[in-house]
């Protein structure tokens, strides 16, 4: 393949090549765009020596909202059009499990938004730490709601209700009361609120939407998140059931699953945007966290049909001078020096 397809609709797509970015830690930064991230996505949008446009997609593990809000967020954070049809969040690879349950508890991030984001995925009966805890207050002692979410949590009789599922979609906003819950459940007989099983192995699936024990947010060090929650879940269970083991699931980044996620993504996206019918013969994987980024890229590109090329940013988890514990194919400092090396090696 030659890197460039012809013109068409004055338009100059690089064919052999796409990137797919993470985002904490490469584009944005506790809420704020890293500065060179404004000027990669220009050159990639044809702000550079060949005029060309070139493909990309993001892969983040962060979550908790739709992805269409999001991607309004991102779009005004980098001033660039970002759609739905570019973007994968940890949870979004969770929406094919819509089916596979009935009734699911949702855990994580503001308010109500994740349980709308579980019926935007079409799961049918959405429960929430807050219906809970508004069906009974006792659950989680120093955890009680504010008025706004005593309004919004549903009242519901629990005795009638298996939990079969629980999917944690995005980083818990009380860790103490989220926890409490995620354990009476993985405790329970067969997903039923209030009951205790004998044998402590009935309890329903628990999947996150990522594993990540740090990330890159506003503080100068990285910050717990998802991962974290997820050992302590493990590290409970086995304290309160004495000895016994369980195991919990996680999508996200390094999963395999993940990228293949992004591959069909980014398939239908060149698709459908740019007009290209053959895969990329290199995707640019721009990332911050070695065990999640570059672990999965690397991972991943032993199985994949083309080059996944793995790039690791210095403005995230990674720390210049240390040594990262999976070893990308090149080290830069910024998204942008990742975006002009894709270029070079192309062209
Ligand atoms: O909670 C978000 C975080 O763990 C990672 O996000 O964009 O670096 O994959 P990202
Ligand atoms: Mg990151």
């Amino acid at each position: 393949l030659s890197p460039i397809t012809p013109p068409e609709d004055d338009e100059i797509v690089a064919d052999s090549f796409a990137f797919a970015f993470d985002i904490d830690g490469v584009l944005i930064r506790g809420g704020r765009p890293i500065p060179e991230a404004v000027q990669a996505m220009k050159v990639l949008n044809g702000e550079n020596d060949y005029g060309i446009k070139i493909p990309y997609i993001f892969l983040t593990n962060g979550g908790g909202k739709t992805e269409a809000e999001r991607c309004g967020d991102l779009s005004r954070q980098l001033d660039v059009e970002i759609s739905p049809a570019q973007f994968i969040c940890g949870h979004t690879p969770m929406s094919e499990m819509a089916n596979k349950y009935n009734t699911v508890l949702v855990v994580g991030g503001e308010g109500e938004k994740c349980r709308n984001v579980a019926q935007g995925y079409g799961f049918k009966d959405v429960v929430t730490p807050g219906d809970i805890i508004k069906a009974d207050s006792a659950t989680t002692p120093f955890r009680k709601l504010t008025p706004e979410e005593l309004k919004n949590s549903k009242e519901r009789d629990f005795s009638k209700v298996t939990i079969e599922a629980i999917f944690v979609f995005a980083d818990s906003r009380d860790w103490a009361g989220d926890l409490q819950i995620i354990i009476d459940l993985a405790m329970s007989k067969g997903g039923r609120i209030g009951t205790l099983s004998e044998t402590f192995d009935e309890g329903p699936p628990i999947y996150f939407s990522h594993n990540d024990v740090v990330w890159s947010a506003a503080h100068e060090n990285v910050r717990l998140g998802m991962g974290a929650l997820r050992g302590i879940v493990e590290y409970t269970f086995k304290e309160v059931t004495k000895g016994k083991t369980l195991e919990t699931h996680a999508f996200g980044k390094p999963q395999i699953g993940t990228f293949e996620f992004a591959t069909r993504l980014l398939k239908r996206w060149r698709k459908n945007e740019h007009g290209l019918n053959a895969p990329p013969n290199t995707v640019y994987f721009v990332g911050d966290t070695p065990e999640s980024d570059i672990r999965g890229t690397n991972q991943f590109n032993e199985k994949a049909e083309n080059d996944w090329y793995s790039i690791l940013v210095k403005t995230g988890v990674y720390q210049d001078g240390t040594v990262p514990a999976y070893k990308p194919r090149v080290t830069v400092p910024t998204v942008l020096d990742a975006v002009n090396h894709g270029i070079e090696r192309e062209m």
